[in-house]
């Protein structure tokens, strides 16, 4: 995967489909914390439930391996009222997760406060969720939050989670291992990550997102690894370098 890097070495930006995770080693994630493009196509409880599913099983798949066994994944999902009646996506979001081995151990909300979106795009839930089998202690505080939309980057094309929403759950999960964010648009959580002092990883299938995140956060493209062996067909013995 195309990558952009940041100048101390703990920060990095993958370019490409957060399906797979190939670059990030097997648990060695502290804490995943993402908002994943909403539901926002289709009408209707089957459209919200083949979008959770699509979320569990083709993205959640890659979120358990590379999580460390007592880390935690915090989504940031919105809801939809779809003309009859609310959707209640955490609901369906919980499910499927629960049926892909997580299980969801607490939950809160943050509703947007002098919004112009539409009345029934306002509230965003906030969900934590574990490896199935690896209980925590409940947590008595209450997640919920009432803040104005952040004003998202002039040339991003989506919004983005309120900062304090972000500092909470990297305050509340492990703290050894970097986040991941899979789904990092204009780069939020990577800037909240690296203001705490936290490594960080974000994926990003867009490349115009990831200019713009790599921008803000003033990452470089590593230099290319020079290239030490000539192609097979040509039956020609590898190059040397000056050095090797
Ligand atoms: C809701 S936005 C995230 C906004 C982000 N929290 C911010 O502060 O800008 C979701 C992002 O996920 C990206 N995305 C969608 N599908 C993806 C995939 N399969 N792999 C990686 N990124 C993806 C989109 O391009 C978009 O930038």
């Amino acid at each position: 995967m195309p990558r952009y890097e940041s100048r101390d070495g703990r920060g990095c930006l993958l370019v490409g489909d957060s399906r797979r995770l190939d670059p990030i080693p097997t648990g060695s994630v502290g804490v995943i914390v993402t908002s994943p493009p909403y539901w926002m196509r289709g009408r209707g409880r089957r459209s919200a439930e083949g979008w959770a599913r699509r979320l569990a099983q083709e993205f959640g798949a890659e979120w358990r391996r590379v999580l460390a066994p007592d880390g935690d994944l915090w989504l940031v999902i919105g809801d939809r009222h779809d003309g009859a009646e609310w959707l209640g996506l955490d609901g369906i979001v919980s499910e499927w997760m629960r049926r892909t081995g997580w299980r969801l151990q607490s939950k809160g909300c943050w509703a947007q406060v002098r919004s112009r979106e539409r009345w029934d795009n306002r509230l965003n839930h906030v969900l934590r969720f574990r490896n199935a089998g690896r209980a925590v202690r409940p947590d008595s505080t209450t997640l919920c939050w009432m803040l104005p939309l952040p004003a998202s980057h002039r040339e991003s094309l989506w919004d983005a989670t309120p900062d304090p929403v972000i500092r909470t759950a990297l305050e509340k999960s492990k703290k050894r291992g970097p986040v991941l964010d899979p789904f990092i648009g204009a780069g939020t959580v990577a800037l909240v990550a690296r203001a705490a002092g936290r490594a960080w990883i974000g994926v990003e299938r867009d490349p115009r997102m990831a200019r713009l995140a790599a921008r803000r956060l003033g990452l470089r493209r590593p230099p290319r690894p020079v290239r030490t062996v000539a192609s097979g067909s040509s039956g020609r013995a590898p190059r040397r370098t000056r050095s090797g």
